[in-house]
């Protein structure tokens, strides 16, 4: 026998003490639920993101409503708009009978517990693709964007959103949106920021699913180097000085280092939204059998939290939402 007085292995001997001493936890309510909606009359599957669906607004109301059934408190609402309504001036983004409104009341009127989050950016409905307003010598302009934002963010207030959430990456879009909802007597929506927002290769099949992917360039001169962490503090000091509410991450796995150090820095929430190319990974490698998606989301996730995540964006709330019940 060897004289070993600590043995740390003693702490996870039954299942019982593992529950009692375990640090981080994942249950429904960190999770926001992204759902895709059209504004066609039947269900489509997302060719790209396998297990999504682009929904009818009636369809979002039954999927939103068995989340929000089973613990998970928010959605965020992503938009795929026909092609005839992409402009170049992006104004169906504003548009009070648009779809984001219809449904943003559709889901206040019959599920007025669940926290609607809507999504502010151009992209949807802008015909170059980009999150910004787009010059005629190509470049993504910030202060004429901002504006459009505000209008934006009204307009999704107007219908009842609770939370809105800049994913542009404009300069000075977290003020200007605050001052612009005090002013229209919103000062109860709160802003949920994309602080930390990298120019990724995940996001590849969610532009799929909203055919949102640019039409030229690429969107690296307002999304984030990804050999940059210092620059995500400077980004998160800036939008807690602006009147954030939350920050977010995003992508989550590759930037858990990121989430760390916000984390460490501010005492705001911390979001972070693993993204369409993560939730691929684990949906392609789980579907040869390869790997066992159930325990790789629930590892995932929970290394999320434990890097600092007060709350995930995840394509699979609903599925851990499931799992959490039959556990209980
Ligand atoms: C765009 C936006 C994107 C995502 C959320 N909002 C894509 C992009 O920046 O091109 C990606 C989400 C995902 O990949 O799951 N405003």
């Amino acid at each position: 026998m060897l004289n070993l007085p600590i043995r740390p292995r003693r702490n996870r001997r039954t299942a019982a003490i593992r529950d009692l001493v375990r640090e981080t936890e994942l249950t429904p309510s960190h999770l926001i639920y992204p759902l895709f909606v059209h504004a066609g009359s039947e269900e489509q599957p997302i060719e790209s993101m396998p297990g999504c669906t682009r929904w009818t607004v009636d369809g979002l109301l039954k999927e939103a409503a068995e989340a929000h059934a089973l613990g998970v408190p928010a959605v965020v609402l992503f938009p795929a708009i026909s092609d005839r309504l992409k402009t170049r001036d992006a104004s169906e983004a504003w548009n009070a009978k648009g779809l984001v409104p219809r449904a943003i009341r559709a889901l206040k009127k019959d599920l007025p517990t669940l926290t609607v989050i809507t999504d502010v950016a151009l992209d949807p409905y802008n015909a170059d693709g980009h999150d910004g307003l787009v010059s005629d010598d190509g470049r993504i302009l910030n202060d004429e964007t901002v504006e459009a934002l505000c209008k934006q963010a009204l307009c999704h207030a107007d219908a009842g959103a609770d939370i809105v959430s800049p994913s542009d990456m404009m300069d000075g879009r977290v003020a200007a949106l605050r001052s612009a909802l005090d002013a229209a007597d919103y000062a109860d929506v709160g802003i949920l920021s994309y602080t930390a927002k990298y120019a990724s290769a995940c996001y590849g099949p969610f532009r799929g699913a909203l055919d949102s992917a640019p039409k030229f360039g690429d969107k690296k001169t307002y999304q984030m180097d990804y050999g940059n962490a210092r620059e995500a503090e400077r980004e998160a000091a800036l939008d807690e000085a602006e009147g954030a509410d939350m920050l977010m991450v995003k992508p989550a796995t590759l930037y858990l280092d990121i989430i760390h150090r916000l984390r460490t820095r501010t005492t705001l929430p911390i979001a972070a939204y693993h993204v369409s190319g993560e939730y691929l990974m684990i949906k392609a490698a789980s579907a040869s059998g390869w790997l066992d998606e159930k325990k790789m989301v629930l590892e995932t996730l929970t290394g999320i939290r434990r890097a600092g995540a007060d709350m995930i964006l995840t394509y699979f709330a609903k599925d851990v939402a499931k799992w959490h019940a039959q556990k209980q």
